[in-house]
């Protein structure tokens, strides 16, 4: 941070450093900046009226994530000057927020802690999700809801805390959905998955009292901590190493002001078990399923808006949907393969509703597991 301010003064006369950051467009063109920091050793700058003594150094010869070596800055300035240094925090931190906003910051597990995932993100579109028919909104509104009730939380001495479990079959925008609800709500989101090799209960436990502020963590595959309560492998090790009761712990975890909002996601809920439904723990489970018929005519919408203005071919689609019987049997996922494949050309896709077949959900429900 202090670096991104160091960045705008007029730097000192030695040890100039050129810090190239290239970066490269969706298009494959890329975009090269120079910036000229000071190097590592000392400097003077002068910020408003003051004089600050800078000493850059290296930390030995760790890296952190990214690659970054560790550095430590230091900054000296008069006695007389020393509210400056608030005005410079606040100035930096104002810098560093105004290039993540409008963003979403997305941590992963890294080197056992949450380390953020390249730079902050576009927000997704809230609306680019399709769920069924009112959806999205409700689980919206219920987040909302939960942000706005804190002191009624805190008051009654429960822990301020609210989970969701999303279930279905692949591809129906379970992940999708929460990266855009994030965005929605102006959220990070810290993301694992529960099958993940090294993860242990302690680690979980770990990292769930050290989410990041304002961040929704969304545990993925948490059907993966259930099946270590059943064998292990021949070899001893079971895919996972979060068991049941690691889980629960990690839900639970200790009580703190802080808002948590947890999102789990699964492909099979009947191996779920139904301690985890509890209130804290997992407070609504929502099924999103395969395409019903209102979500295939908002996806098109989203789709071919333009070169469909009057919804004519969209009468077709869903005419050709029907005949090969592919309503509520098709992932949400392979509709939008269909159209991305026919960008900008709604014939196209009415052509090929036929290719959906084989992308086609057997309809047979496992029974839930009591
Ligand atoms: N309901 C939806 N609305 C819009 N796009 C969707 C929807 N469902 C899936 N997609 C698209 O399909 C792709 C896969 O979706 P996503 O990863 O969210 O599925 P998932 O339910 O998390 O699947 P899995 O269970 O395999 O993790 C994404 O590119 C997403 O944009
Ligand atoms: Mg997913």
């Amino acid at each position: 941070m202090v670096e991104a301010l160091i960045r705008r003064f007029t730097p000192g006369l030695h040890h100039l450093q050129i810090k190239t950051a290239s970066q490269k467009t969706p298009g494959g063109a890329s975009h090269t900046h120079f910036s000229l920091v000071p190097g590592h050793g000392k400097h003077i700058l002068r910020f408003k009226n003051a004089f600050i003594a800078v000493d850059r150094q290296r930390e030995g010869k760790s890296f952190d994530a990214q690659g970054q070596p560790f550095e430590t800055i230091k900054l000296t300035t008069l006695y007389a000057h020393r509210h400056i240094f608030e005005d410079m925090f606040s100035e930096a931190h104002s810098l560093s927020m105004q290039s993540i906003e409008g963003k979403t910051m997305v941590y992963t597990l890294r080197n056992m802690t949450w380390m953020p995932l390249g730079d902050a993100k576009r927000k997704r579109p809230f609306d680019s999700v399709v769920l069924e028919e009112g959806m999205a909104e409700m689980i919206r509104d219920d987040v909302r809801e939960f942000l706005n009730a804190r002191t009624w939380y805190l008051d009654r001495g429960i822990p301020y805390r609210r989970g969701y479990l999303l279930h279905g079959p692949p591809g129906t925008g379970k992940t999708s959905f929460v990266q855009a609800l994030a965005g929605e709500l102006d959220f990070n989101i810290a993301m694992l998955s529960l099958s993940q090799r090294g993860l242990t209960d302690d680690l979980l436990n770990q990292l769930m009292l050290n989410l990041p502020p304002r961040t929704f963590v969304l545990l993925e595959d948490a059907d993966a901590a259930f099946n270590n309560r059943r064998q292990r492998d021949e070899d001893g090790f079971s895919g996972a190493t979060v068991t049941f009761s690691g889980l629960l712990n990690a839900l639970d975890g200790v009580a703190s002001a802080e808002e948590r909002i947890a999102f789990m996601t699964t492909n099979h809920i009947e191996r779920l078990d139904d301690a985890l439904i509890r209130p804290g723990r997992v407070d609504m489970t929502l099924r999103l399923g395969e395409a019903t018929l209102w979500q295939m005519e908002q996806m098109w919408d989203r789709f071919y808006a333009h070169q469909d203005p009057d919804g004519s071919k969209r009468t077709l689609f869903i005419e050709r949907v029907e005949q090969y019987g592919l309503v509520n049997s098709v992932s949400t996922a392979a509709l939008q393969g269909l159209f991305l494949y026919n960008k900008d050309d709604p014939d196209g896709a009415v052509n090929m509703v036929g290719q959906l077949l084989m992308a086609k959900t057997p309809t047979m429900e496992v029974p839930k597991k009591n």
